[in-house]
């Protein structure tokens, strides 16, 4: 179904001042997934920075084959096709690229202090706010295109997030007590990405892992993650240049953890 909210659709349109993402936007008021109408346009050839926007999913994806609550009129639920000239063993960095960005434009829309929790998910106060999902076709050395799929919960009050997620998750409004303009951040997110994906382009990523590194909750911070069926705990060091987790474990020493191997990571005081 096409979207159809003027209030949003247009206004977008009429406030874009990214040179080339979101010069396409396909407009949805409700879509199974925006990630999954993305891959199948970047399958037919959608050129890069084409963008699907959705009022509401119906089976919105989270990773781990989560699903991500979408409730109609509150979330920003935004697929973006990307076709980097990064190798695949860089793929990561386009997701830590992503991080930056919606730290980047929450902090410039709200004033909050949205900090980032390896490798991509937005934290306002101890709470997670948005998360972002890349999904690619790629080979063992190139990647044909990504697609970022990026969720944030913007003015969903209570009532829109299921009780169980209240614990850990929560949205834009309720930290800040006040509705925010979906448009406003929308367009500020597509600034950000394009200025710091142009840089990934250039194979100038040093800017990108320096402003993760500011954003970041988890360096320094001892964590617990789940890798295999194996728990390994330690002190989260860095990250390495390919956007890689480097853990100093109480047992094995240092090691190099990737983001796709890890079902889930705890940040924790203590044991
Ligand atoms: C996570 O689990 O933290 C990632 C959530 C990603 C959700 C977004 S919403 C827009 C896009 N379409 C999807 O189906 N998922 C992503």
């Amino acid at each position: 179904m096409e979207f159809n909210d003027p209030p949003l659709s247009q206004q977008i349109r009429k406030i874009l001042a990214s040179q080339w993402l979101g010069h396409t936007i396909h407009f949805y008021s409700q879509v199974d997934s925006t990630n999954l109408t993305a891959l199948e346009l970047a399958q037919r050839g959608a050129p890069e920075g084409t963008v699907v926007l959705a009022d509401r999913q119906l089976r919105g994806r989270g990773r781990g084959n989560h699903l991500w609550h979408s409730p109609a009129g509150v979330g920003i639920y935004c697929s973006i096709v990307l076709r980097p000239k990064v190798v695949a063993a860089k793929a990561q960095l386009v997701t830590l690229m992503t991080g930056v960005a919606v730290a980047k434009a929450v902090s410039l829309k709200t004033g909050l202090s949205p900090r980032i929790k390896w490798p991509n998910d937005i934290f306002v106060n101890d709470k997670k706010v948005a998360g972002i999902l890349l999904e690619s076709k790629a080979t063992k050395t190139v990647v044909e295109y990504a697609v970022i799929g990026i969720g944030i919960n913007v003015n969903h009050t209570l009532t829109d997030l299921p009780e169980q997620l209240l614990v850990t998750a929560s949205s834009l409004r309720m930290e800040l007590g006040q509705t925010i303009e979906r448009d406003g951040l929308i367009a500020q997110l597509f600034i950000e990405i394009e200025s710091l994906y142009d840089r990934l382009q250039r194979e100038d990523s040093a800017v990108i892992l320096e402003q993760w590194r500011s954003y970041s909750a988890t360096l320094g911070a001892r964590v617990r993650l789940v890798q295999k069926d194996k728990l390994l705990q330690g002190i989260a060091v860095d990250i390495t240049d390919e956007g890689a987790l480097l853990l100093k474990t109480d047992r094995d020493g240092l090691l190099v953890v990737h983001a796709g191997e890890v079902e889930h990571l705890r940040i924790s005081a203590d044991d």
